[in-house]
């Protein structure tokens, strides 16, 4: 059974209420004629998880349902508007925490019902690569995109914003779940991928030889666990030899491993496919030796690399707003049976 209905004609909201729960951020934002951001709210759970050391799901759910009301009144109002002068609503349907997904989508339905407008169903990753189009400098369709998270680690070609085809993704780990994983076992905080790249601007990446899994057979796949593992077996080698653990070095190594990894793949992508625009995007995409180390190798080759700025690489509702504005456009608009899904399918 189909949750999507196509409408005979598109729509361009005049304004556009987007909201996103996938995760860990309760996100809500306004879209206006469909160029402006008007108000970008991000309610982030991280300091409950980090007593976990990791996102505890039910505490998720519970979290997103305390936030949502407040961070949606805050967008509308931080955009200047009121409830009233809403005329779609777009949500993230998945993937993610079922439980969380839920809260949202039951919101954004509710909203929409009520009010008598059409909402659209949002894939995360569709709003992540979509990310890049809330920046100046933009490439043009088609471009190589990856979305490198803490959910997720894959590259698409991306052909329009309504088409993407995936080319390659992790078989194990995301990158950011690494970096998570990693943090925990130096004793650091979640999320791990700020502190690690923090700390290894004063380590040495090459202090470190982890392995880069290159995957011959299927070179634009991924696979990160057998380095987590790899980062395991030496901090227990270093602590077993009473040594001090050298963590600046070691989230250095660990860093360059991932980069190295992301960086060729990447390359290869676009060499590959014959096109040279890159477009990274995801909470990873944040780091700053990944976004340096690409520029420069990516630039060697005359591919240009686009980023996002840091603030919408990590989740939030402004991508969910421009993905969901052109399906809107299309005329693609979610059922009321509509439901979330917890996994990507391709
Ligand atoms: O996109 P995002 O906010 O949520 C998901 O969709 O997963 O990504 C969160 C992930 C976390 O794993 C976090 O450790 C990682 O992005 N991250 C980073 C950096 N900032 C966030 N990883 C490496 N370097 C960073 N600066
Ligand atoms: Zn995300």
């Amino acid at each position: 059974m189909s949750h999507e209905s196509k409408s005979k004609k598109g729509l361009l909201p005049r304004h556009l209420l987007a909201i996103e729960s996938s995760c860990d951020e309760t996100a809500a934002a306004i879209l206006s004629h469909g160029e402006v951001i008007e108000s970008n709210i991000v309610s982030s759970q991280v300091k409950i998880h980090r007593e976990y050391g990791g996102i505890v799901p039910e505490i998720a759910s519970r979290k997103h349902l305390e936030a949502i009301s407040l961070v949606v009144n805050e967008a509308i109002e931080h955009a200047g508007i009121e409830i009233a002068d809403i005329d779609a609503v777009a949500i993230t349907q998945g993937p993610g925490l079922v439980g969380s997904l839920v809260v949202g989508l039951s919101f954004a339905k509710a909203f929409a019902m009520a009010r008598g407008i059409p909402f659209t169903g949002v894939n995360h990753l569709a709003a992540h690569l979509a990310s890049i189009f809330l920046e100046s400098d933009t490439p043009g369709f088609p471009f190589i995109g990856m979305v490198v998270s803490g959910g997720h680690t894959s590259i698409y070609r991306v052909n329009s914003m309504l088409s993407m085809e995936l080319l390659g993704r992790t078989r194990d780990d995301a990158a950011g779940e690494a970096f998570d994983k990693v943090a925990k076992i130096l004793g650091l905080e979640y999320p791990g991928g700020p502190v690690i790249s923090h700390l290894a601007t004063k380590g040495d990446p090459a202090a470190f030889d982890f392995p880069r899994a290159m995957l011959p057979d299927t070179p634009l796949d991924f696979s990160f666990s057998g380095l987590k593992t790899s980062v395991l077996t030496t901090v227990r080698r270093l602590e077993n030899d009473r040594s001090h653990l050298p963590v600046e070095d070691l989230c250095a190594s660990f860093q360059e491993a991932v980069v190295d990894v992301l960086v060729k793949k990447l390359i290869h992508a676009a060499r590959d496919n014959g096109i040279y625009e890159v477009v990274v995007t995801g909470g990873v995409a944040a780091n700053s030796r990944l976004r340096q180390r690409l520029s420069s190798e990516a630039g060697r080759e005359g591919i240009e690399a686009f980023f996002p700025s840091p603030g919408y690489c990590t989740d939030n509702a402004a991508m969910v707003a421009v993905a969901g504005l052109h399906q809107l456009k299309a005329g693609i608009e979610a059922r009321v049976d509509a439901d979330v899904y917890s996994r990507q399918f391709s």
